[in-house]
């Protein structure tokens, strides 16, 4: 995982020139990202970056009815193996929409090369979560190659901040704050996958658990739990200083009311641009949720529970 982290500039710079030889012919009205787990966060970084455009994403065996020939979906499995991700190929088949593999090898790369599917080759050795730029910038260059986009100068920038940032003292100090906590992430509705992402790294690194949620919906409910609050907790809230205003104003009143029970850090999003915002503030989640886990004595690459679960599961995804 530090070798992973010490390197992640040189991922993103990989990452950057993965899909640019796929030009799909066609008009495609919008979008479907397939993918599980950590090969489920380039879609919902997609919808983050993309807020503009029609993005779905599928986080099961089956895709939505309304899939059709206009529809360009991604299917996005690390290992290649993942049977609801390799489900949803199946059905995109039958449907005739038009469809990208990205993976590391595995089955789906074998599907894409006997139907003919344009397929990703994402270079091997990564853990999935770890791996979500060489899948998503992939997603960005075909995207771009269609018109839908313009992320070259966006990769280019998130690129550039990750490389010249240095991220290790701030992730140091938010990962001490975080110690026998439940650590909370909020952000606005549109961020909600970096906030996801968050969860993820300290759900998979450090083996706790951490709860996540957005704004405005988090004032409609989640506030009242702060009311008599009965776990040690953290809270982070993510700032965008692109939110939307009346998002901004909630909030800074959620950060004073709940500060009365509550410990709030505020972590505001660096870079200009979304993707570099999207992609730096991940990297220091990353980090911060590293420290925990070496302070906790835990091995983040460890996900042997997961591993053992796909094997008890067996492989029933051919009979679907
Ligand atoms: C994350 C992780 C899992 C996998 C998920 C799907 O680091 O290991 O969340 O991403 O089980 O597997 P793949 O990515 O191979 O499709």
């Amino acid at each position: 995982m530090k070798e992973a982290l010490d390197g992640f500039a040189i991922q993103l710079m990989e990452a950057k020139k993965l899909g640019r030889d796929i030009h799909l012919a066609g008009h495609f009205n919008r979008v479907v990202v397939c993918g599980m787990g950590g090969s489920g966060v380039p879609g919902d970084l997609l919808k983050a970056y993309a807020s503009d455009m029609d993005v779905d994403v599928v986080k099961n065996y089956f895709i939505p009815r309304s899939v059709d020939k206009r529809t360009l979906m991604f299917l996005v499995s690390y290992s290649g193996n993942t049977e609801e991700t390799l489900s949803c190929f199946r059905q995109g088949l039958r449907v005739g929409c038009q469809m990208v593999g990205i993976s590391s090898g595995g089955k789906l790369q074998e599907l894409c090369r006997q139907y003919r599917v344009p397929h990703v080759d994402v270079p091997k050795g990564y853990q999935p979560r770890i791996a979500y730029p060489l899948q998503l910038f992939p997603i960005l260059n075909v995207l771009e190659n269609l018109g839908l986009v313009s992320s070259a100068p966006d990769i280019d920038e998130a690129v550039d901040l990750v490389k010249n940032a240095d991220f290790t003292g701030h992730a140091r100090q938010l990962a001490a704050l975080l110690v026998g906590k439940l650590p909370i992430i909020y952000s606005s509705e549109r961020m909600f996958g970096v906030a996801n992402r968050w969860r993820i790294a300290f759900l998979e690194n450090c083996k706790i658990f951490a709860a996540v949620g957005v704004f405005p919906e988090i004032d409609h409910n989640e506030l009242l739990a702060y009311a008599n609050p009965r776990l040690p907790f953290h809270v982070m809230i993510l700032h965008d200083e692109d939110d939307y205003r009346r998002i901004k104003d909630r909030m800074k009143l959620t950060k004073k009311l709940i500060s009365r029970t509550a410990h709030v850090t505020e972590i505001r999003l660096s870079g200009k641009g979304r993707l570099a915002k999207i992609v730096s503030s991940i990297f220091l989640g990353d980090l911060i949720s590293f420290y925990l886990a070496e302070s906790m004595g835990v091995d983040p690459t460890d996900i042997s529970l997961v591993e053992d679960f796909k094997k008890q599961l067996g492989s029933g995804y051919l009979s679907l």
